[in-house]
């Protein structure tokens, strides 16, 4: 410590859950809008991360760059360097369903991948990331309570953005239930679970594979709101 990433030079700094969006400035944003005391413990590669206050309970919040392998650096320095003890993903992701619309909010039961991570950890053998059971029926009932619209299920960790053979794989997995396409969640889920902490993942959905609907980013940033609001209100101490 400080790690190659992260300039962090001590755990005390990071708090024990750590909030993370893709985009470093939306990390800011967070905690510029909600959080009270904020100091900054990381600006290398302008990948800005934040502790503070929310109601009281300390809490950070990080940026994560978009794709699995610039992700799965932070993921793991921060649990296994940090003592971080939960991380939750707050992200976009793709409707890969009719049902699910622009500004919902979805929630990753698990996420299924066609990176090549876990094929090199696990060969033929597929393992299945998940996120935290107990932090999952904490996000469904705080959804509740907050009365936002909510869909749990499995979500798509993929590679590709602009992948060849969007409309045929993606026809496949929305037959099998998958709700959603994104770009990070199976590498979170598989280093938790790798290094025994906790982790989640929430979307709000900024466009749709099946209807080529899309929002812009003012839009996307409104949705937003609502999704950090439940990740705030969820985060453990
Ligand atoms: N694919 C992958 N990741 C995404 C998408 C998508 O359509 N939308 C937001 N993140």
């Amino acid at each position: 410590m400080p790690t190659p990433h992260i300039e962090a030079t001590s755990p005390d700094q990071i708090a024990n859950t750590v909030l993370m969006p893709g985009d470093p400035l939306r990390a800011k944003f967070i905690a510029e809008t909600y959080l009270d005391q904020v100091e900054c413990f990381n600006q290398v590669r302008g990948m800005y991360g934040y502790t503070g206050y929310y109601k009281g309970k300390r809490i950070s919040v990080m940026g994560s760059g978009m794709g699995m392998p610039s992700a799965m650096i932070y993921y793991h320095e921060l649990f296994a360097f940090y003592d971080v003890q939960t991380i939750i993903r707050i992200g976009t992701a793709g409707a890969l369903q009719a049902d699910i619309r622009l500004k919902d909010i979805v929630v990753a039961t698990a996420a299924c991948t066609n990176s090549i991570i876990n094929h090199n950890k696990f060969g033929n053998t597929r393992f299945a990331p998940t996120p935290d059971f107990d932090l999952l029926v904490k996000a469904k009932e705080e959804a509740e309570r907050m009365g936002i619209r909510t869909h749990f299920g499995t979500v798509l960790s993929s590679d590709e953005f602009y992948s060849d053979e969007k409309v045929e794989i993606s026809q496949k997995l929305a037959q099998y239930g998958v709700l959603a396409a994104e770009m990070e969640s199976g590498a979170l889920f598989t280093t938790a679970r790798k290094l025994g902490k906790r982790s989640l993942a929430l979307f709000t959905i900024s466009d749709s594979l099946v209807t080529d609907e899309s929002e812009s980013a003012q839009e996307r940033q409104q949705a937003y709101r609502q999704m950090m609001e439940l990740a705030l209100e969820i985060a453990p101490e």
